[in-house]
């Protein structure tokens, strides 16, 4: 028996709905060897939901910070969880997605924030590059500009990808007749979540002038962190995210914590609706990979601890030699010579 049969059921039973969400990952697939200058192209790739197309056509501009995003998702995603029993790995698979991505997991809380923030974040630098001609740098800060510095430079334009990220990340979960409206609520809502920790991201970064770098006068614009510390701070979101059921208060449903507190939900914490598992043994029906195999760390007592990561199963030991240069010398003027060292590691593998 082939695997093809199984992956083609678990697509209608779980993709028929809410996943396309975020179907418009996959545009990492294809999406860089289209030039993106005519209309069509936005058709092409069967990634973009209705909306979204005539978003793309009418914003072709847009298309590259939309690939850039993408590629970004995946990659900081998988980094920021590598010591992690749920490594992110699903996400290659977009635009199709396990259930650990499409069923209102915490899991997929953090990638539709971290989804969310990277295209807003990937179309505000690309304004202040100038790589998109209908918008430039952000706007200057209202605060007024001190005796030691001046704003100048050229700022990120968090407002322009803001407006024009939420249009696009959003309408696939607007438009959507199926899915329940909690997974709606949840998806819309951590959306707004990545947008949050994206906006709490923004810092003045400076650049100094004056006398053989005395700093006595200073430019100031207002830049955006690395998706990456956005990405982190997500991380923390993730660990603390709240399960939340839809429930009628006063005239309409809202979302709300399902234990303890009569509270409206915060729009600083992820929220979902349905429990993971714990991501320790195979089951391909909750999306689940389990752990073995996984690399793990003897020596270190978090996530990434042979003890958590192999879930008390125990590891195996290998050793592996790694080749490395070493003793480097420099010579004047210009050239280094480096030697090959080898060194005997001990890796650990779960059981
Ligand atoms: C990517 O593009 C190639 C060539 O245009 C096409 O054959 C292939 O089906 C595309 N793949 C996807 C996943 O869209
Ligand atoms: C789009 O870009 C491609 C490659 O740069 C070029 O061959 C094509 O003529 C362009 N199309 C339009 C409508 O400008
Ligand atoms: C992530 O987990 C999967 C499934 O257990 C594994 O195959 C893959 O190697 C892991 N990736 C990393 C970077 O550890
Ligand atoms: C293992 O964890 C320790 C403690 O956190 C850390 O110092 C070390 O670099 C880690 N080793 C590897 C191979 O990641």
């Amino acid at each position: 028996m082939t695997p093809v049969p199984i992956r083609i059921t678990l697509l209608l039973v779980f993709c028929s709905g809410l996943c396309s969400a975020i179907q418009w990952l996959g545009l990492t697939i294809n999406g860089s060897s289209v030039a993106w200058n005519e209309s069509e192209h936005c058709r092409l790739l069967e990634r973009l939901v209705p909306d979204q197309i005539q978003l793309c056509k009418r914003n072709l501009e847009l298309m590259h910070s939309v690939v850039n995003a993408a590629k970004q998702t995946k990659m900081i995603c998988q980094l920021t969880f590598s010591d992690m029993r749920w490594n992110c790995s699903s996400i290659e698979s977009a635009p199709h997605f396990t259930p650990d991505l499409s069923k209102g997991t915490r899991e997929s809380a953090f990638v539709y924030a971290l989804a969310s923030a990277a295209l807003s974040h990937s179309i505000a630098r690309a304004c202040a590059a100038g790589d998109i001609p209908t918008c430039s740098c952000g706007a200057t800060p209202a605060e007024v500009s001190g005796p030691s510095f001046r704003w100048g430079g050229c700022g990120d334009n968090l407002r322009y990808g803001l407006q024009m990220g939420s249009a696009f990340v959003d309408a696939p979960i607007k438009s959507s007749r199926s899915g329940t409206q909690a997974t709606k609520f949840m998806n819309l809502h951590n959306n707004g979540v990545g947008r949050q920790i994206l906006i709490d991201s923004l810092e003045t970064k400076c650049k100094c002038h004056g006398v053989s770098g005395s700093c006595s006068v200073k430019t100031c614009w207002r830049g955006l962190q690395d998706l990456s510390s956005v990405a982190n701070e997500l991380k923390s979101k993730y660990l603390a995210a709240t399960k939340v059921i839809n429930r009628q208060m006063g005239t309409r449903k809202q979302l709300v914590p399902k234990e303890l507190d009569i509270r409206p939900v915060r729009d600083s914490e992820l929220v979902y609706v349905n429990s993971s598992p714990d991501y320790c043994t195979s089951n391909p029906k909750l999306g689940s990979y389990g752990t073995q195999d996984r690399l793990c760390n003897k020596t270190s007592l978090g996530s990434d601890s042979c003890n958590l990561m192999c879930c008390g199963r125990g590891y195996n030991a290998y050793t592996e030699t790694i080749v490395e240069r070493c003793q480097c010398k420099y010579y004047w003027c210009c050239y280094v010579t480096c030697k090959k060292c080898e060194r005997i590691v001990e890796r650990y593998v779960c059981k």
